[in-house]
């Protein structure tokens, strides 16, 4: 089948933090000429402006002020999907360890969630969509045509992530990273609105022990197989 004959679908892409989901999204939105959508890109942006502008996350009038002037929009730069926070390029700041470690308190924070689900959901068009984050399949598109729950051992997570930060001249720590997603899984799993789980209609990928490339030819077939 050529593939623009394929029906444009939804594809969600849900699991642990470092588990290579946004590879994947990108690898499959490339190949199906799908749009791609980063959602931790988004809180991780509503994070770096709760830092730079001083927001105290307890205060729920600061938060929900600071939300009124919070953008989140992504360009396409060289190929590269990129985060605009307020119509700055934040790509390089919102990856960084000080962002890392708020997020998970950030995105567990109900006005925040609605307001990224709701710019979430307006991401769907007419094109297809692969979009992944922690709660893509059970909440932002309960109906999603394809699910994936990604999931991966904590320490090569771990690994995978500190060598990403090394490639990028982050400075950084393997310990710190460790403690740091084993912070964000506790969180993430645990908040009360949104918590990441496995849908119950989504498929379980552990690539533990595979490469980017198997995991891409794993996630394809499924896909083709759904397709067809
Ligand atoms: O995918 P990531 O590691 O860049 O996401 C950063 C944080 O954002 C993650 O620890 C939890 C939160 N997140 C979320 O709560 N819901 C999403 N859909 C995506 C991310």
């Amino acid at each position: 089948m050529d593939k623009k004959d394929i029906q444009p679908l939804i594809i969600a892409i849900d699991g642990y933090s470092s588990c290579g989901k946004s590879t994947l999204a990108k690898q499959i939105a490339k190949e199906l000429h799908y749009v791609f959508v980063d959602s931790g890109a988004m809180y991780r942006a509503v994070t770096l402006y709760f830092i730079e502008n001083d927001i105290n996350i307890e205060d729920e009038n600061k938060v929900l002020d600071a939300l009124k002037h919070i953008d989140v929009t992504f360009k396409n730069i060289n190929g590269v999907n990129t985060t605009f926070l307020n119509r700055k390029n934040v790509e390089t700041e919102i990856r960084s360890l000080k962002v890392s470690q708020l997020v998970s308190e950030v995105s567990a924070i109900s006005a925040v969630r609605k307001k990224m689900v709701a710019l979430q959901r307006n991401m769907s068009g007419s094109q297809g969509l692969v979009m992944d984050g922690r709660d893509i399949g059970t909440v932002v598109f309960p109906n999603a045509d394809i699910k994936f729950f990604i999931t991966a051992d904590p320490i090569v997570r771990a690994q995978r992530r500190f060598n990403e930060l090394v490639a990028k001249n982050q400075k950084t720590d393997l310990h710190e990273v460790i403690s740091n997603l084993e912070h964000r899984d506790k969180i993430d799993t645990e908040r009360e609105d949104s918590p990441l789980k496995k849908a119950d209609d989504a498929i379980l990928l552990d690539n533990t022990h595979f490469d980017i490339e198997q995991q891409f030819k794993v996630a394809m077939q499924y896909i083709y197989g759904v397709i067809h």
